[in-house]
């Protein structure tokens, strides 16, 4: 065997949560070539662009970006070395034959499913002769060819348990990008959040495009999965995300009440609070099924603060529409959310529907929905002053003796503190609420979990 030649790798991330997953899964994939990961692309051996589809004119910052590394391509080419170049993720698949015409300096173009062939596309690019795409769906899942050994995350990490989506909202990409879903097996899912939890995570958030629609072998689904992975020694924290409200089902809402490493926090995007657009969405709820779900798991777990997605100026949406979602938000009360103005995306039903919002339109309501949920996360914050809550402690904090961590609600929290309670759940009196966060004492330095 020829000896392995160590290499940089320097990757860039767009997009969510699984896109940070899969571009730690490509790193552990070329670590046998001897590739490690690099901060920064200047004097890279390969550099790959992991992009997100989902809004704005996601194809046209890919090319401005490629143009930035084209000119560090030739800078090193010059030099007599050679870069990689890469664009994997959400536009790959569905923009590859147009990066390959219009950036023909590129080496690989692969899609979100492929990951796992990547040695040996690499491989092949290094050969010459050619980019190389690969953006089919392959047969074989490819996490049954990733390798278990992973780079450890650190105390918070993701797990990706299922990807893609069957559900084809009106306006959504990612049953394009991502393909049908598919659920990995209980086992391996046990499995790698073992290695994780070995490697000292503490708190695991289990990722997948609509995880709650989870149906691996092994378990009858998520709430079981959730139960299962309880029981492993020293995970102290399970989150789940993107849900989605049709998967919501019972057993998973029981989980909330009865397992207490189960974070009372959940990410439960509605997008519209109006039932006209929320069936030409084809989201197959209402927004009174969204109230009554809330409510039956706010019966389960009453401390249980709620997060969602928020799109404004989807075609046909009208000022009585936005009103309704407005209501929506009052009515509900969320600890945070995002929101978005509808972006049309090129080969899904609303872009070519009728009825375009005008852009001034949805900017008055982007601004007005973005106010009261502003509003309703500082006035959630607010509430915890005087509490004391457990924090997980994920590290140092930006300021010298200060560390960071994470309340159960997903807040950051601030202290003073020693960064050898990295890892521990330790109480803390929160002295000080801000929008985005809180400032914290310890309570008493000593881990309670
Ligand atoms: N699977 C998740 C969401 C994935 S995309 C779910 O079903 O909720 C993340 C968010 O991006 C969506 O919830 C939606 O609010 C937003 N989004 C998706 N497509 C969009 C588009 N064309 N324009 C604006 N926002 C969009
Ligand atoms: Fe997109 Fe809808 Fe699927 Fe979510 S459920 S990923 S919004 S199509
Ligand atoms: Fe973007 Fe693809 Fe995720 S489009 S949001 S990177 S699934």
């Amino acid at each position: 065997m020829s000896p392995v030649i160590p290499k940089k790798l320097h990757m860039i991330t767009w997009g969510c949560q699984m896109n940070v997953y899969d571009s730690g899964r490509m790193e552990d994939v070329l670590a046998p070539l001897g590739y490690a990961p690099t901060l920064a692309p200047e004097g890279a051996d390969m550099v790959i662009l992991n992009t997100c589809h989902i809004r704005d004119k996601a194809a046209e910052k890919v090319f401005s970006e490629l143009g930035r590394l084209r000119l560090l391509k030739l800078e090193r080419e010059a030099a007599g070395g050679k870069m990689i170049l890469a664009v994997a993720g959400c536009v790959a698949q569905a923009e590859g034959a147009e990066i390959l015409a219009r950036a023909p300096y590129v080496d690989i173009v692969l899609g979100p499913q492929t990951y796992h062939r990547l040695p040996e596309m690499v491989a092949r690019a290094s050969r010459a002769g050619g980019a190389v795409i690969e953006t089919d769906f392959p047969a074989e899942q490819k996490f049954d060819f990733l390798p278990d050994a992973a780079a450890p995350q650190g105390v918070t990490a993701f797990l990706t348990i299922q990807e893609g989506c069957d559900k084809f909202c009106s306006f959504c990409v990612v049953p394009y990008t991502r393909g049908a879903e598919a659920s990995r097996p209980a086992a391996d899912v046990i499995a790698e959040a073992r290695r994780l939890v070995g490697q000292a995570a503490r708190e695991i958030t289990l990722l997948g495009q609509n995880v709650n629609a989870w149906h691996g072998a092994g378990a009858r689904g998520l709430g079981e999965l959730v139960r299962r992975l309880a029981e492993i020694d020293g995970l102290a924290r399970i989150r789940y995300t993107t849900s989605h409200p049709r998967d919501m089902d019972d057993d998973l809402i029981a989980a909330h009440a009865e397992v207490p490493a189960l974070m009372p926090f959940l990410h439960l995007p509605v997008q519209s609070g109006s039932d006209r657009i929320l069936a030409a969405m084809n989201r197959k709820h209402t927004a009174d099924d969204y109230r009554a779900l809330v409510a039956k798991l706010r019966a389960a777990r009453a401390d249980l603060a709620l997060s969602s997605d928020f799109i404004v100026g989807h075609p046909g949406e009208t000022e009585k529409d936005f009103e309704a979602t407005m209501q929506l938000i009052r009515d509900i009360g969320f600890a945070q959310a995002f929101s978005f103005k509808y972006s049309p995306r090129p080969g899904t039903p609303a872009a070519g529907a009728g009825q375009q919002v005008p852009e001034a339109e949805k900017d008055q309501r982007i601004y007005a929905v973005q106010a009261l949920l502003r509003e309703q996360q500082t006035a959630f914050n607010a509430r915890c002053l005087g509490l004391t809550v457990p924090v997980l402690v994920t590290g140092p904090g930006r300021h010298d003796g200060q560390i960071g961590g994470r309340s159960p609600w997903l807040q950051p929290v601030h202290t003073i503190g020693p960064v050898s309670l990295t890892g521990s759940v330790v109480p803390m009196k929160i002295t000080a609420t801000h929008p985005n966060s809180l400032t914290a004492t310890l309570e008493q330095e000593r881990a309670c979990a």
